[in-house]
């Protein structure tokens, strides 16, 4: 199969990557199946991606014709067998563990057709710890998002220990068409590229935190001014949820064993209280004021 043969692509997990994922194929044209556990997430997932298209017609980007015709190329299907059944590639974005991730891979396995390509969108999990619970390692790799997916251009697209040359140029061929930008990493490990980069930033921003150099709010600020990034490690942190970023610690400290890369007491702390970012109104900022205010510990 190469990529000009993709015509049905089924993303797993509707929650705030795989619903915009969907959206973003089914923008270029791709018909879509979109899974989740419920009708309920499925119908919030796609709820999200009509006020963010709504956006776009009021902003002259795209008619409302466009709108209605993309948003009818995602079929929601609450059934996982029923949509594998009939899908060239699977994008998987569910909850960044790697038994639940292993377990969907081998139900996908078994129900897909022989040719589909199995992908995931895990933020730090090498594709060879999850491919391992399919008999197709070889049509398995990581397709990396970011967050918000219709919005950054980027995927990162990973070659495993068994992956093909094809499987590999399959997604980063499918990547460019549905209007991203892929690079390949040729060996796996933990984190990627990106993540790895800003996972360095951020137990700096950790560590000068913890031994009580500045606040939080003000590293943010350094690194906002000073960088000129568009937002700094905590700010960050809360818009992509901190049980992402804490879940991905425990994972890569489950490979590596580096009590470095166990999540920080700050991040752990609001977890724990159920703060995990913007999705939940608090995180390391409270989303009530305008402008947002730093929470206490
Ligand atoms: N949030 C980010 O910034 C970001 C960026 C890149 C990659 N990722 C990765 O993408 C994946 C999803 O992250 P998210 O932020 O969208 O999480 P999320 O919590 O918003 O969504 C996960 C969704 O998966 C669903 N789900 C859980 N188990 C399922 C199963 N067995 N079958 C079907 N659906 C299931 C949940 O109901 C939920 O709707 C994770 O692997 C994460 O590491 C996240």
């Amino acid at each position: 199969m190469t990529a000009n043969d993709i015509k049905r692509i089924l993303v797993v997990g509707a929650g705030q990557m795989g619903s915009q994922i969907a959206m973003q194929a089914a923008l270029h044209g791709y018909s879509v199946s979109l899974n989740d556990l419920s009708m309920e997430l499925l119908d919030k997932g796609m709820k999200g991606n009509r006020a963010q298209l709504e956006k776009r017609v009021a902003r002259g980007q795209m008619t409302p014709a466009q709108m209605a015709e993309a948003i009818g190329r995602v079929t929601l299907e609450p059934d996982l067998e029923k949509g594998a059944r009939q899908a060239d590639v699977v994008v998987e974005a569910i909850v960044e563990r790697l038994e639940p991730k292993r377990e969907c891979f081998a139900r996908l396995d078994r129900a897909c057709p022989p040719h589909a390509v199995l992908a995931t969108n895990s933020s730090t999990l090498m594709i060879s710890q999850i491919a391992s619970a399919t008999k197709r390692p070889d049509k398995c790799a990581n397709m990396h998002w970011f967050f918000p997916p219709l919005v950054m251009r980027l995927v990162e697209v990973v070659k495993g220990r068994e992956t093909s040359e094809e499987t590999v140029e399959l997604i980063a061929e499918l990547t460019r068409k549905i209007g991203r930008e892929p690079v390949i990493l040729r060996k796996e490990l933990p984190g990627f590229l990106v993540n790895r980069i800003l996972r360095a930033q951020a137990r700096e921003a950790y560590y000068l935190l913890e031994e009580g150099v500045a606040s939080f709010a003000d590293i943010d600020k350094a690194v906002e001014l000073g960088l000129n990034h568009p937002m700094g490690p905590f700010r960050l942190s809360d818009f992509s949820g901190l049980d992402v970023g804490y879940n991905a610690r425990l994972e890569t400290y489950e490979v590596t064993k580096d009590p470095k890369d166990l999540p920080p007491k700050a991040l752990e702390k609001r977890v724990k209280r159920g703060d995990l970012g913007r999705k939940t109104g608090r995180g390391f900022y409270d989303y009530s004021t305008t402008p947002p205010t730093p929470t206490p510990d």
